[in-house]
C-alpha cells in the first residue's frame, strides 16, 4: 500500500489517485494543503503532522512512520512535500520512498526548481522522479523526462502535466516489483 507525503496543492497526489494506485494514507506537515482535502474527497485517511507539535523533527518523523505503517503503507510518495524526512524517517522505507521533482537533476535541486532553470537561462529543463535519501533532490534517479523552456508562457503547465504522467507510471511498475 501507498502513502504520499504532500505540503501543497496536491495535483499530483490527484494524478496518483485518477490512476487507481492504491493509496492507504495521505500526510502532510502543513494543516492548509489541498492534498489533504483531496485525500478527504477521495475517502483516504489524511493527517496533519506539523512540526511545532513535537520536540523535534525527527520525534514527528517517528510518530509519521508509526502511522502510515499502521495503516499498511510500505512504499512512500513524496507529492510536493517542502520538508527533508530525517533517518527516523528513511530508515523505516529504505529504498521504497520516491519524489517527483520539476528539472532534470542533478540541476535545479530545491525548492525554487523552475524559476532557478528560467534565471539560468537553460533551452531544455524537464523532470525527474527519483529515490529520496538524506539529502535535497540527491537520490538516485529512476526517470527522467525533459521538457523545452520555450514557450515559457506554458512552461509550469506543461512541467506539471509531464509530472501527473510521469509519477504514476513509475509508481505503479515499482510497486508491481
Ligand atoms: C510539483 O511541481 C513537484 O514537482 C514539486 O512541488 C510541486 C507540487 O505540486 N516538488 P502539487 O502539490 O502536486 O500540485
Amino acid at each position: 500500500m501507498i502513502g504520499v507525503l504532500a505540503s501543497g496543492e496536491g495535483s499530483n497526489l490527484q494524478a496518483l489517485i485518477d490512476a487507481g494506485l492504491p493509496i492507504a494514507a495521505v500526510a502532510s506537515n502543513r494543516g492548509d494543503a489541498g492534498a489533504l482535502a483531496r485525500a478527504e474527497a477521495a475517502w483516504i485517511p489524511n493527517r496533519v503532522f506539523d512540526v511545532d507539535g513535537y520536540s523535534d523533527r525527527a520525534a514527528r518523523d517517528r510518530e509519521l512512520a508509526d502511522w502510515l505503517q499502521l495503516r499498511g503503507v510500505d512504499f512512500v510518495v513524496l507529492a510536493g512535500y517542502m520538508h527533508l524526512l530525517t533517518p527516523a524517517f528513511l530508515d523505516r522505507f529504505r529504498d521504497r520512498i520516491v519524489n517527483v521533482h520539476p528539472s532534470l537533476l542533478p540541476q535545479f535541486p530545491g525548492a525554487r526548481a523552475i524559476a532557478d532553470a528560467l534565471a539560468a537561462g537553460v533551452d531544455t529543463t524537464g523532470v525527474t522522479v527519483h529515490y529520496v535519501d538524506e539529502g535535497l533532490d540527491t537520490g538516485a534517479v529512476i526517470r527522467q523526462e525533459p521538457v523545452t523552456v520555450e514557450p515559457r508562457a506554458t512552461l509550469v503547465e506543461r512541467i506539471h502535466a509531464v509530472e501527473h504522467r510521469l509519477l504514476p507510471e513509475v509508481v505503479r511498475e515499482l510497486c508491481a516489483h
